[in-house]
């Protein structure tokens, strides 16, 4: 694993962002698996700031997004749908038929976790994986859990992560019990994994995750195994890692 120490969180951005470009620069039809939430949005505004100076050329580009929240639909403002639209995918260039999330108001949930498992396959795997870190140690929504779960799967959220995410919520009964999120096996399958993390309330578990046991109780500990991640942190996340 490769650690990147930021000074802040607009540091730690930058540099994930030039990681991403450097991907997209060397393969333009490369598969980038994306993620929600507070990490990667400076990466988002950075890359989305390149694009438009020129830089960069999406038109190329496949994504692949971690998750979904169960029971909502794209134009739900509480979807990961529509902020990766407006996060990011309006912005650039990128064709909107090559993005891909899990479908959150899908009938069959089965049949959804088979059609994204196939998605990500008939796309050939990912060849970047941008990962967040919750709290309890998640990626995607692998929550803790007595073993890894493979493949694309629905889940039933962690009370912890509940309450994490109800900051973007009107109140913590609206946010969603259960999300579709891409499975260990498939995160773990990505050609190079870069991780974001920023603060100091990360610190702990990024220390149980990459200094302690591999162990599905700490679903990002498993990172551990990958033969290419990147961490970049800001130093309040890091320093309980780094001196
Ligand atoms: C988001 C995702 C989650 C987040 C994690 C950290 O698509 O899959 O695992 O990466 O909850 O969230 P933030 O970045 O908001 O601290």
């Amino acid at each position: 694993m490769v650690i990147y120490k930021a000074k802040d969180y607009k540091d730690m951005s930058r540099k994930a962002a030039n990681i991403i470009s450097a991907q997209v620069i060397m393969k333009p039809s490369c598969v980038l698996g994306l993620a929600t939430g507070s990490s990667p949005v400076g990466a988002y505004k950075q890359l989305i700031e390149w694009y438009k100076k020129g830089d960069l050329d999406f038109s190329e580009v496949k994504t692949v997004n971690l998750d979904e929240y169960k029971g909502l639909s794209k134009e739900n403002n509480q979807s990961y749908y529509y902020f990766m639209y407006n996060q990011l995918f309006k912005h650039i260039n990128i064709k909107l038929e090559n993005t891909h999330i899990p479908n959150g108001i899908a009938e069959e949930e089965a049949a959804e976790c088979e059609r994204y498992n196939k998605t990500i396959h008939c796309l050939g795997g990912i060849d970047l994986q941008l990962l967040g870190i919750g709290h309890n140690g998640h990626i995607g929504f692998n929550e803790p859990n007595q073993a890894f779960e493979k493949n694309t799967h629905c889940v039933a959220l962690t009370e912890s992560t509940i309450s994490a995410n109800s900051r973007l919520f009107e109140n913590a009964g609206e946010v969603p019990r259960f999300a579709y999120t891409m499975g260990i096996k498939t995160i773990m399958q990505a050609k190079k994994i870069l991780v974001v993390v920023s603060g100091g309330d990360k610190a702990e578990i990024i220390k149980r995750a990459f200094t302690g046991p591999v162990t599905p109780s700490v679903p990002a500990s498993i990172l551990q195994m990958h033969n290419d991640v990147i961490l970049v942190g800001d130093e309040d996340a890091l320093s309980e890692i780094l001196l």
